[in-house]
């Protein structure tokens, strides 16, 4: 259990997905770097750098703002192929959310990644201060309890690998997201372990940080293995571990049960999913590389090289040497079938997976301004109204004076005819019912009767315009953004004082790049909304 990217590549190795990967890697240490500061950290020349960015900014995957490297959404691509083809979060998401509901405490799920545990699912909920993990991050196993019940099952060389990294790394600083030590959690782990074993569970008393504790239960794949933890996390201002283990390991084991049958209940076939031709950027390899792992996760079962060839339309042998690479690099592993490791939430998912909506939305809200030259917005429905959760004003002088945070009544901007407008019809009707529309300029709409008749409009045209309706001189065109379910989450516009331009002009100007903004929102919402929840600040 060497860590694989440390030994000598094959022959067949690709070195710029290598490079790459290296790249895209110190990047979601930090998720936004200067290139300069990425060719420091890799270790490679400045001239390198700046071809695997461009590379990565036109397959998607990295965002260019002057010198800085910033991730993009897309990037989480390759997270979401590990974590479909693990399916976890998937399956047995909702029983941990179900258990997390019922005893009132955190639940996560965690799967072994060599000597470390990697966590694929949280469902948090912290009412102390403490630190919480993202999804993707990965822990030593020496730290928590999870890493007791994984190391349970450990071979004489798995424990080597251990105590071997713990050697090249006393202090644990390649696990910068949690506080050091001292090596009081590796001197007890052996022991922990045995107890682990022996219980069936594994406790964590403030092995991570103080007053974080933490039980954990194996749930194990139909082959015997243990194919991740369940764990209850808690705090000591509420329980003791002994009193957390006493009063939650029968709700939690309950749980493993039911995750146990859901896990062993076949699930039909997916057909692998094309991931296309990788296009033409400068280097084109490193591309390639990048669309084959993102293929590996078209497939609970591993993907035969003749389907990674299929699915991303490469000629065999170069799939093959960049499936090697990735191998290589500890990103797939090839049993009968290639399939993707824990170690691909490595390359910015971890990273990326906390973007709120608002975070999504506003380069390419930005984007928006550049081409049209008018402000544009996001918001959400807060009961009646509607709530700016992003902004980006035009430079004019002139411009309208909203803020994040500002709110609105609904019935009278185009935003929240929009949000009102994606609602069931009941639900709607309800909203209204509790509105009192009152007449904010001359031009305003206030009767019930005819913001239905609007609303049902907006629906079926797919956007709002309205003018002089909120404030005078106001005019304002809204479209929605759906999530993965098509449900509206949010509302974009673009906003302007009324000029001499005619309505039915600027509508025409304005509706179709507004309409490519919503739609650049809802794939990068797609791609982060793929096994968490999108959060809304
Ligand atoms: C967590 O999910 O935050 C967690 C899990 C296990 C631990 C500690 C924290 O031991």
């Amino acid at each position: 259990m060497t860590s694989p990217s440390t030994a000598v590549p094959p022959p067949e190795a690709v070195g710029p997905l290598i490079r790459g990967l290296a790249v895209l890697r110190s990047l979601s240490s930090g998720d936004q770097q200067r290139a300069g500061d990425l060719a420091r950290a890799t270790g490679l020349a400045r001239s390198t750098v700046d071809r695997i960015l461009a590379t990565l900014e036109a397959t998607g995957h990295v965002r260019l703002d002057g010198h800085e490297a910033v991730l993009a959404p897309r990037a989480m691509e390759f997270g979401n192929a590990y974590l479909t083809f693990c399916r976890l979060p998937d399956l047995l998401g909702p029983l941990a959310d179900r258990l997390a509901d019922t005893i009132d405490e955190s639940v996560s799920i965690s799967v072994p990644d060599l000597d470390g545990v990697r966590f694929v699912h949280q469902a948090t909920r912290r009412r102390a201060m403490s630190l919480t993990f993202r999804i993707g991050d990965l822990l030593p196993a020496e730290r928590g309890a999870p890493g007791a019940l994984f190391a349970a099952g450990w071979t004489e060389r798995e424990w080597d690998a251990w105590r071997h990294r713990r050697t090249a790394d006393p202090n644990g600083v390649g696990f910068r997201h949690i506080p050091a030590d001292g090596g009081s959690a590796a001197a007890s782990f052996p022991d922990r372990v045995a107890t682990a074993r022996a219980a069936g569970f594994a406790v964590d008393d403030q092995l991570i940080e103080p007053a974080l504790i933490a039980i954990a239960a194996p749930l194990n794949a139909p082959d015997g293995t243990t194919a991740a933890a369940i764990s209850v996390v808690s705090h000591t201002s509420r329980h003791t571990a002994g009193t957390l283990a006493a009063t939650v390991l029968p709700a939690l084991r309950d749980t493993v049960a039911r995750m146990r049958d859901v896990l062993a209940t076949p699930t039909p076939p997916a057909e692998p999913e094309s991931v296309g031709r990788p296009e033409a950027t400068p280097v084109r390899s490193l591309a390639r590389g990048l669309a084959v792992l993102t293929a590996l996760g078209g497939s609970p079962d591993g993907l035969t090289l003749t389907a990674v060839a299929q699915a991303t339309g490469l000629p065999r042998a170069t799939a093959r040497r960049s499936l090697m690479t990735l191998e290589h690099l500890g990103y797939a592993a090839d049993g009968r079938l290639f399939r993707p490791t824990p170690r691909v939430l490595d390359l910015g998912y971890a990273a990326l997976s906390q973007r709120t909506l608002s975070q999504i939305a506003e380069p390419h809200l930005a984007t928006l301004v550049g081409q049209v030259h008018e402000s544009a917005s996001m918001s959400v429905l807060a009961n009646t109204d509607i709530r700016y959760i992003a902004r980006v004003p035009t430079v004019r002088i002139m411009s309208v004076n909203i803020t994040v945070g500002t709110r609105f009544p609904a019935y009278a901007a185009s935003m929240g005819r929009v949000l009102l407008a994606g609602l069931p019809s009941e639900e709607r009707a309800a909203l209204l019912r509790r509105t009192k529309p009152v007449a904010l300029t001359n031009r305003t709409v206030t009767s019930h009767r005819q913001l239905l008749e609007i609303l049902s409009i907006v629906e079926h045209q797919g956007h709002a315009f309205v003018e002089d309706e909120l404030e005078e001189g106001l005019r304002s065109i809204a479209v929605p953004v759906r999530d993965l379910t098509g449900q509206v989450v949010a509302a974009v516009n673009v906003s302007s004082h009324t000029s001499p331009e005619p309505s039915a002009q600027a509508l025409a100007r304005l509706l179709p790049p507004l309409r490519a903004t919503a739609a650049a929102i809802e794939s990068d919402v797609r791609i982060v909304g793929r096994h968490q929840a999108v959060t809304t600040p």
